[in-house]
Parts: C-alpha cells; structure tokens; sequence
C-alpha cells in the first residue's frame, strides 16, 4: 500500500474520511503519519484513534518558513511517507517544498477551481451568485490552489443558503471525492507527467462520487 503522509491544521473532517477509507485493507494507500502544525488540534485525536503516529510540529517554533517546511519534509520521511495529502492544512508552503513532493503531493479545496482559490471560497460563491459549487482535489504547484485537476465534485447553490448550509453542502462531497482521487492516484489509474494528467481504465464522473 502507498505509505500516505496527512498535513492538517484542525477539525480534521477530511483526514477522518481518508482514515475511514484507509481503514479497510483493501484500500490501496495507508496513512502512515498525520502532522499538524497547530497543536492540541482535533484532527491529531481523529488519528490517535484510528492507531495512526502524529507529529505536532509548530510553525511558530521556525525562524523560517523553509525551516519549518524542512522540518515537515524530514518527519514525513523518517516515517517512510511516499505521498503527502494536504487536508485542512492552512499553510502557505514554499517552493523547494512543493519541488521536494512534486507529483507526490496533492490537496482539497472547497471550490471548483481555477474558481475562488484562496479564503472564504462559500461565501464568495453566494455574493457571485453561483448555482454550482464544489470541491478540487489537486496536485500541488507553487501558486497557492494550483494545479493539475485530480477530480472534483459539484453541489447545487439553493436559494436560502448561508454560508454554513453551503460549506455543509460542499464538505459531505469533500469527504467522498478525496479518499477516491487518492485510491486512484494509489492504485495508479491517475498517472501524472510533467503537468498532464492520463487516466487509465477510469473516468472519474459526477455519478462514481456522489
Ligand atoms: C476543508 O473544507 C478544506 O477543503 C479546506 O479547509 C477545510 C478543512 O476542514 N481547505 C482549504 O481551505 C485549503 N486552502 P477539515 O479540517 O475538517 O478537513
């Protein structure tokens, strides 16, 4: 099984729906290590429970942002890490930490990019107006919320939502569409090379997630 590495920041919803999938031992990837670099954080308790190492490692204690990203790349790799997943995490990374897992690093966004990368992405959708709405699970580039397109999955606006109906709406489908993108990417229907996706056996549509 792939050896997965998980970067959370808090609740840790995501990271729950990829150890619940990892849980079953026909999953091909297993999530090895979860680090967060917020202490105390709920998402370290998901993964306590489930059996799996944690790592604290605070950002604030790095004179540097490549200090700290160093420090991430080092743990992830004392622990055999082969492919790092980004779930929640609420840091800007720097390049030669992007380089360092290139191909081999993907994250989720709670839009449908290239709209609304950045913060706030429900809201923003609700002022635009928007009927469709969704999450991205993508490899990771250097410009923030970039990248080639793993998959995503699209959730209708209704007329009465607020933000937090919304944001609801798009973390149910988050919770589906990552543990898939990640058993494709591990099972190796998704193969990547230079920045062009090629799927193989599999075409990864709206009725396969939802
Ligand atoms: C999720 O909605 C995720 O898509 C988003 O933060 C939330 C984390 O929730 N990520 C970003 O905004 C990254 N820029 P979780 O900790 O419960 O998984």
């Amino acid at each position: 099984r792939l050896k997965v590495g998980v970067l959370i920041s808090g609740r840790g919803s995501n990271l729950q729906a990829l150890l619940d999938a990892a849980a079953d031992p026909s999953f091909p990837a297993e999530i090895v290590l979860v680090v967060s670099n917020v202490p105390d954080v709920a998402g370290l308790d998901r993964a306590k429970k489930a059996g799996v190492a944690t790592a604290t490692i605070n950002h604030r204690d790095y004179k540097s942002r490549l200090d700290f990203d160093n420090a991430v790349t080092n743990t992830l790799e004392n622990s055999d890490v082969e492919f790092v997943c980004l779930a929640g995490f609420m840091r800007l990374v720097t390049k030669e930490f992007v380089e360092h897992w290139h191909n081999r690093m993907i994250n989720i966004h709670p839009a449908l990019l290239p709209l609304f990368p950045g913060l706030d992405t429900h809201q923003r959708a609700l002022d635009e107006g928007c009927k469709l709405h969704g999450c991205t699970v993508h490899f990771v580039r250097h410009e923030m919320d970039s990248g080639p397109i793993v998959g995503q999955a699209a959730v209708p606006v209704l007329p009465d939502d607020t933000e937090s109906s919304l944001a609801a709406r798009v973390l149910t489908a988050e919770h589906r569409l990552y543990p898939e993108c990640l058993k494709l990417i591990a099972e190796q229907h998704i193969t990547i090379s230079d920045n062009q996706l090629t799927y193989t056996q599999v075409s990864l549509t709206a009725e396969d997630i939802l």
